[in-house]
């Protein structure tokens, strides 16, 4: 006879039902069922619930609305909620050790605590579509509910140091593949997770993870798959961790593993790499938002410009299914770009990223054309051609020619002032800045600049655009340098003073590549091309105040022909076919003539100085930037500088490494630097604001 009994709510976010003879607890925790405290608790009512009902043979554990579960809720971590009782780890061991089996029913994601959950389950059953993983590392975390000493126990301490170390989800084919999951369900899924259960109801006995003894793993393997990551990655610290866990898992009996497990998790949790990594989780999130009642369709693009530029932006596009249509002016031009396009494409299939058939596909969806009236049709159009104001006011009357009415015009400018380039055409509304970052098709960044005119349904589209394309945006308003390179500005003016004053260019990129750069300011300038920051600073120097300080040294660099890696020389000399930056006794020459000219007695500059100068000016800038509203939002500028400037994820972006110091702390900093070096460093208004808030 088949029973049921109407759900009943536990708590606001868990559900009980029987059916059948079967518990059904359900998490309802809108929008990705996190195991908050209060899921946490229902979870453990509906386990208690079930070994109590006397007609319950068997419990099903699902997620209700598109997901299983998206884990712990990373919101509540630090706070009083994420360690109330029970913890992740007490609902797991009822589960575990509960008599009626326990399946879990998952469909669409199972991660991190949710596959953790599932793990506890003495089965596993997985719709088709559905992806498991344990992402904690991508947060600066590991596994804290038992991950990493269960999923050894399951799939064997090789995979699953692999999975964990990774944070990559797998889909439910390969779950199955690796015996993560017992079965994989196509039909009705309820229903199936049911018949699952039932089926398992008169078992003498389950499988219990946690009885198993520790796994396997040779001393040498693990040293290996030590010593095979790479300890530049922005997680690199949580990705030790998680080889300290399974180690654990491989040497200790469950429970010594767990309390390994938790002392581990617990100093990450509370260290600040993995706040700043959990501040971007949720920044890059908040930055893609854009409100709009509609958005512009963009199905088809065109690109002006085969250059580096161009071609790195058609491959963005073609990587995610988009046809192309590639323009330039001369055929040599269009052949070398399309060459580069090649090129790459085969780097990547030689590393066996792609398929030699996935080349060619992608290859196929480039059109290349030297007529821009092919570009009649399309949705999009970037223009990616020589950044010179007369151009692209050039280009884009021409594009407000050809277009069709409704295509977005956009312009790929790092700098130039949007509202001038759309003053040409009879459509400001349709004109936008996309500002790609080099190489394009590698950086996850886009500026989407806005127009003092550009509409709002063009925004919405060029955001949705970006998504497709698997980048992050972020909406920036028009300024010189926009968000990024407005930043660096003054960024590379302290690198110039601090030359001056008696460092040398390998002890600024050291320095800062000691605070956790991706690369110095001055090699960051001789790979990006020094020319075109002089063209800047040539444009922009009649509107410099000339009471201010300023270095002469790069301009003197550039004076010589040196204009960075492509001349073979910038701040520092390069052997033909090396990046590699060699120091120069010509630049320090540059540098100590410069110093006499301004007067400057040179003396020993420590890194602490070279850092805090640096770092500093970003964030006085960054201040400046979110005050003027040319950024949204404070976590828009570390989602920028992170993404496109190599700044240290695992220090959450510039400003939130301020926030962390403390507003207060930074203000006298600034301060004391304002009366020791003048007025390039006026705190911004909007950081005396915070601090006086603090
Ligand atoms: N805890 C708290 N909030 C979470 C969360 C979590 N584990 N996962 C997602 N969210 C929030 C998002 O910030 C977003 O909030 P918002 O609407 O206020 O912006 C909302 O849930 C929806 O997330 P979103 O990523 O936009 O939905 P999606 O359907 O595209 O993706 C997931 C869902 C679960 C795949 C994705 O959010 C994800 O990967 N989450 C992180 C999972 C994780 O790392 N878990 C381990 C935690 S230690």
């Amino acid at each position: 006879m088949t029973t049921a009994s109407p759900a009943t709510a536990l708590t606001d976010t868990v559900l009980y039902e029987e059916r059948g003879g079967v518990a059904l607890i359900t998490i309802a925790n809108p929008p990705v069922n996190g195991l908050g405290d209060m899921v946490r608790r229902g979870l453990a009512d509906g386990m208690a619930r079930a070994a109590a009902g006397a007609a319950v043979r068997a419990v099903v554990l699902q997620g209700a609305g598109k997901l299983f579960c998206g884990g712990a809720d990373i919101r509540q971590f630090n706070t009083p909620a994420a360690t109330a009782q029970p913890m992740l780890r007490e609902v797991n061991r009822t589960i575990e050790r509960a008599v009626k089996p326990v399946v879990a029913c998952i469909h669409g994601v199972a991660l991190g605590g949710g596959l953790e959950l599932a793990l506890a389950c003495h089965y596993r059953i997985a719709d088709a579509a559905a992806q498991l993983g344990l992402p904690e590392v991508n947060l600066g975390l590991v596994p804290g509910g038992g991950g990493t000493q269960r999923l050894p126990r399951l799939i064997g301490a090789p995979a699953a140091l692999k999975f964990i170390t990774s944070g990559k989800p797998v889909d439910a084919r390969q779950a199955l593949a690796l015996g993560l999951v017992d079965a994989v369900i196509d039909g009705e899924r309820e229903a199936a997770a049911i018949a699952f259960a039932l089926d398992k109801a008169d078992s003498a006995a389950h499988p219990v993870l946690a009885d198993k003894p520790p796994a396997a793993m040779s001393a040498a393997e693990m040293k290996a798959q030590r010593e095979a990551l790479n300890p530049k990655a922005r997680n690199a610290t949580a990705q030790r961790t998680a080889v300290d866990c399974v180690q654990a898992a491989t040497e200790l009996e469950f429970e010594a593993g767990l309390d390994r497990e938790r002392a581990l998790f617990d100093g990450l949790v509370a260290g600040q790499p993995s706040k700043a990594l959990r501040h971007l989780f949720f920044a890059e999130k908040e930055a893609t938002k854009f409100s709009s009642t509609t958005a512009r369709a963009i199905r088809s693009v065109a690109i002006l410009g085969a250059g580096t530029m161009g071609g790195g932006i058609a491959m963005a596009f073609a990587n995610a299914g988009y046809g192309v249509v590639l323009c330039e002016r001369e055929q040599a031009a269009l052949d070398r770009g399309l060459a580069l396009v090649r090129r790459n494409y085969e780097i990547s299939a030689a590393k066996g990223v792609l398929s030699a058939a996935e080349v060619e596909a992608r290859l196929a969806r480039i059109q290349p054309t030297l007529d821009m009236a092919a570009f009649a049709d399309a949705d999009l159009v970037i223009e990616a051609v020589f950044e010179d104001m007369a151009v692209k006011r050039a280009v884009f009357a021409q594009l407000d020619r050809i277009c069709k009415s409704g295509a977005i015009l956009a312009t790929n400018t790092s700098r130039l002032n949007i509202d001038e380039i759309a003053a040409v055409t009879q459509r400001p509304q349709d004109v936008i800045g996309l500002h790609f970052f080099s190489p394009a098709h590698v950086m996850k960044l886009l500026e989407v600049v806005r127009g003092a005119r550009t509409s709002d349904e063009v925004i919405a589209g060029c955001m949705r655009m970006a998504a497709a394309i698997a980048k992050i945006p972020v909406l920036v308003g028009v300024c010189e340098g926009f968000v990024g390179n407005r930043m660096l500005t003054g960024y590379w003016r302290e690198a110039g003073f601090l030359l001056e004053e008696g460092a040398t260019p390998a002890q600024i990129d050291a320095a800062m590549q000691g605070f956790g750069f991706a690369m110095g300011p001055l090699a960051m300038a001789d790979l990006a091309g020094m020319d075109i920051n002089w063209a800047t600073r040539k444009r922009l120097a009649p509107t410099r105040p000339k009471h201010l300080r300023y270095s002469q040294v790069a301009d003197r660099i550039c004076e010589q022909g040196r204009f960075g890696q492509k001349t073979g020389a910038g701040y520092y000399r390069y052997e033909a076919g090396s990046r590699t930056p060699i120091p120069d006794p010509v630049v320090d020459g540059v540098i100590a003539d410069c110093a006499r000219e301004a007067g400057i007695t040179r003396r020993a500059v420590s890194d602490e100085e070279i850092a805090e100068r640096c770092v500093l000016a970003l964030v006085n800038e960054g201040a400046r930037i979110v005050a003027e509203g040319i950024a949204q939002r404070a976590s828009d500028v570390d989602v920028v500088y992170v993404n496109g400037y190599g700044f240290p994820a695992w220090r959450g972006g510039p400003m939130f490494h301020a926030r962390s110091l403390g507003w207060k702390q930074v203000l006298q900093k600034l301060q004391a630097l304002h009366a020791q070096h003048g007025e390039h460093w006026v705190p911004a208004p909007w950081i005396v604001q915070q601090a006086g808030q603090a």
